[in-house]
């Protein structure tokens, strides 16, 4: 099964979002096979945003995303990046659609909530950076005979 990285920001968990957020997805239809909290360090924000080290909004990027514990996920699903990217939207949140996560929950790029990979190569990539396979699980959802 297809799988990708998604992690809500500081923003989100310190405004409460976890569990809406996480509702949106399960209520999809995707399977959530990994959670954790976690402030990250350094290192794993530099490895993880390696795209963007040099862009003039990293430093600012940077001290938001370690400012407080993020909530990490590994999640499963048939096409389920795409499918999340749009669940997420468009990363400025004034320009993301109602309906989407950041269209309802976000006013500013600085501070849009949540991340998802955005590629099969990448979210295997993230997986790999913040998850030990171990941390991984794996079960089946009563209701997949109806979603597949
Ligand atoms: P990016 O990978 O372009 O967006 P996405 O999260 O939608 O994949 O950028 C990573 C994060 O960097 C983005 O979520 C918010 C932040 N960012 C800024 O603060 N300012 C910017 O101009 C851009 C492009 C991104
Ligand atoms: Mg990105």
């Amino acid at each position: 099964m297809d799988r990708t990285f998604l992690m809500i920001k500081p923003d989100g968990v310190q405004r409460g979002l976890v569990g809406e957020i996480i509702a949106r997805f399960e209520q999809k239809g995707l399977k959530m096979v990994a959670g954790k909290f976690e402030t990250l360090p350094e290192d794993r924000v530099m490895e993880h945003y390696a795209e963007h080290t040099e862009k003039p909004f990293f430093a600012g990027l940077k001290a938001y995303i370690t400012s407080g514990p993020c909530f990490l996920m590994v999640w499963e699903g048939k096409d389920i990046v795409s499918i999340t990217r749009q669940m997420i939207g468009a990363t400025n949140p004034a320009e993301a659609a109602p309906g989407t996560i950041r269209g309802d929950y976000a006013m500013e790029i600085g501070m849009n909530v949540i991340h998802g990979s955005d590629s099969d190569e990448t979210a295997a990539r993230e997986i790999g950076i913040h998850f030990a396979p171990e941390e991984i699980t794996s079960y089946t959802r009563i209701d997949e005979a109806f979603l597949y």
